[in-house]
């Protein structure tokens, strides 16, 4: 039987932790009959053992705030940095779950933390985790929570760039997160009504965008918004990246190894300020004026729209669910208007990129939008 379970966030934060917080503590402790508390900043503050109660008092009052009440850290158990120096704490870790004779551990977070708790999960803990991040590229849930949210204050965002972009006949570059997938500024691209859309899963060819801009403008368009996902990349980007990415799997001892790892790292140094390159070049290539507006964490901060509230409720009371029927190694993610338990394994390592051949990119294609390929 669960009696005892201990949650915590980790990773980037993003609108929806709390009232997750909240599903699973009201169920497990009011209805269920079990004693919840929380663990500080991701995994640091289990392995320091840094605990707050969530108790009535704590879970009250939180669905509507942002952030998450418990601090999160993007730290791993395996690889944390103690004095500088990268350390294996799962030792720590494993101690403190024991110590706190907890049933089962409860990890809110993305792609990162689903490893990290398979980790755990394979080092003997019983563990659940929840699917958060704005990326929404979480395997196996039909979303995150965080995405909403996030989709909703990027489109705000372009509907107030488009009459100042309109009012001084500009382009206007906005840079939307997400390093590797392309879900937020598709969605908000698309809801925005953004002229052109770039994202990480389909590498763009600046020619292609410059003459989308000027025949825009030809036609007596005198402005253009453009939505560039952070990770957005060239053909010619693309084609190096993946070459050294081939490099380390390819890598057949320690030092080619290393080696690889440089040349990725060296290529996602030269990639930074790609967004501001992007706008010069495409004043450069059409001789309009440019402005680029980077919304940054804007989008991870304030109040969880009311479909990630529910989605959170959904998925933390599913999840107290699930551990009162003893169930854990699973993420609960989320499947039509209900819920399914997804094996770990199935989840960690995996990253859900938008499809070539996504509905939204065939409706972005047929409204016009310009997807730089
Ligand atoms: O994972 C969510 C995310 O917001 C990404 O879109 C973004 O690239 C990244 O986190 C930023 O991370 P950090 O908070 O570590 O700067």
């Amino acid at each position: 039987m669960t009696k005892y379970i201990g949650i915590l966030t980790s990773g980037g934060d993003c609108p929806g932790l709390n009232a997750a917080i909240r599903g699973i503590g009201k169920a497990a402790q009011g209805t269920l009959g079990m004693q919840v508390i929380g663990f500080r900043d991701g995994f640091r503050g289990l392995m320091e053992n840094r605990t707050v109660q969530l108790d009535g008092s704590m879970l009250s009052g939180i669905l509507t705030v942002g952030g998450t009440i418990l601090g999160t850290s993007r730290e791993k158990p395996h690889r944390m940095l103690i004095g500088g120096k990268e350390m294996d704490v799962t030792d720590a870790i494993i101690a403190n779950y024991e110590k706190h004779h907890l049933d089962a551990l409860v990890c809110l977070g993305g792609g990162g933390t689903q490893k990290n708790a398979l980790y755990l999960k394979e080092k003997g803990l019983n563990v659940i985790t929840l699917p958060k991040t704005i990326d929404n590229d979480v395997a196996m849930t039909d979303v995150t929570f965080g995405f909403d949210t996030a989709m909703g204050i990027a489109t705000e965002a372009i509907d107030r760039l488009h009459s100042t972009a309109h009012s001084h006949h500009r382009i206007v570059v906005v840079e939307i997160m997400g390093h590797k997938a392309g879900w937020l500024t598709l969605g908000a691209g698309i809801a925005g009504g953004a002229d052109v859309i770039l994202i990480p899963e389909i590498p763009y060819d600046l020619d292609n965008v410059a003459r989308a801009i000027r025949l825009r403008s030809r036609s007596g368009k005198r402005f253009s918004i453009v939505a560039v996902a952070e990770g957005a990349m060239s053909k010619a980007d693309a084609a190096d990246l993946k070459a050294a990415e081939k490099k380390k799997e390819k890598a057949k001892n320690k030092s080619e190894r290393q080696n690889a790892k440089a040349a990725i790292t060296a290529w996602e140094g030269r990639h930074a300020g790609n967004t501001l390159r992007l706008s010069r070049k495409l004043e450069q290539l059409t001789r309009l004026e440019s402005r680029v507006t980077i919304l940054g964490y804007v989008q991870r901060g304030g109040t969880p729209s009311a479909v990630d509230r529910l989605l959170a409720t959904r998925l933390g009371t599913a999840c107290a669910d699930l551990l009162n029927e003893g169930v854990h190694g699973v993420m609960v993610a989320a499947r039509g208007e209900g819920t399914e338990p997804v094996p770990l394994e199935k989840v960690a390592g995996k990253r859900k990129l938008v499809p070539f051949d996504h509905p939204w990119i065939e409706s972005a294609r047929l409204v016009g939008t310009t997807l730089g390929d």
